[in-house]
């Protein structure tokens, strides 16, 4: 893994410096990662994985949480030149896999790709993007059945990954930020599809889990 931001467990801003969405006044405890700095990040992490591409890639999307960190990432990326300082051809392709319901991993991964779609990934240099790696189940599962397709090659780039016990240990090449063992929402993370609309990423409160909870 490259280098990333390491948020400690007491880290983040009180709700009152940002502008919040009115409706979710009671949900959140605190601002962890602010918009700003989510993109900021991102500049980087494109510079770095630009550095490392050598090939055409075919950028996966992982939905529906990743996204708007999908979109951001995109837009500075075809901004960047690759080792021979040439602009990387990129290719978009969307993956929808869900495990969570309320803040538990439910244990099984559900992957929506077509059979056709996935064997166009033989031979190609694929780079997931996703949101936040909790247990790495998800990860996992989604590489094992992607492997199968024969790409020339796999690699990932998740915007969070949670310092978490219950961690597989397993870790992407390239992360935005390490994140204390909180359920955090916002910037398209969702709780139960709340939460999305929230352009900073924040722990979610007890009452929002609440509100929320199906
Ligand atoms: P994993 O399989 O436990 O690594 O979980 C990965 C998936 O769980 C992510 O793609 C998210 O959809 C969801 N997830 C895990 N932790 C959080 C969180 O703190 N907030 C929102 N979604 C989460």
């Amino acid at each position: 893994m490259t280098q990333c931001i390491d948020i400690k467990d007491n880290d983040g801003y009180d709700l009152e410096n940002f502008v919040l969405p009115t409706h979710y006044a009671r949900d959140l405890e605190r601002v962890l990662i602010p918009y700003g700095l989510i993109r900021d990040r991102i500049e980087k992490l494109a510079a770095d994985i630009a550095a490392d591409c050598t090939n055409p890639v075919v950028a996966c999307c992982v939905l529906k949480g990743a996204h708007g960190f999908f979109a951001h990432l995109m837009e500075s990326l075809k901004k960047q030149k690759d080792r021979k300082a040439e602009s990387i051809p990129l290719s978009f392709e969307f993956i929808k896999v869900k495990s969570y319901e309320n803040t538990e991993s439910t244990g099984n991964v559900y992957i929506s790709l077509s059979e056709e779609d996935m064997k166009s990934f033989k031979g190609k240099d694929l780079l997931i993007c996703e949101d936040i790696i909790d247990t790495g189940r998800t990860m996992v599962a989604l590489i094992e059945k992607l492997k199968k397709y024969e790409p020339a090659s796999i690699r990932v780039v998740s915007l969070l990954l949670k310092k978490t016990p219950r961690s597989n240990q397993y870790v992407p090449e390239y992360v935005g930020f390490a994140i204390p063992d909180l359920f955090v929402v916002g910037y398209c993370l969702d709780y139960n599809e709340h939460f999305r609309d929230l352009d900073h990423i924040a722990v979610i409160s007890e009452h929002g889990k609440q509100a929320y909870a199906v």
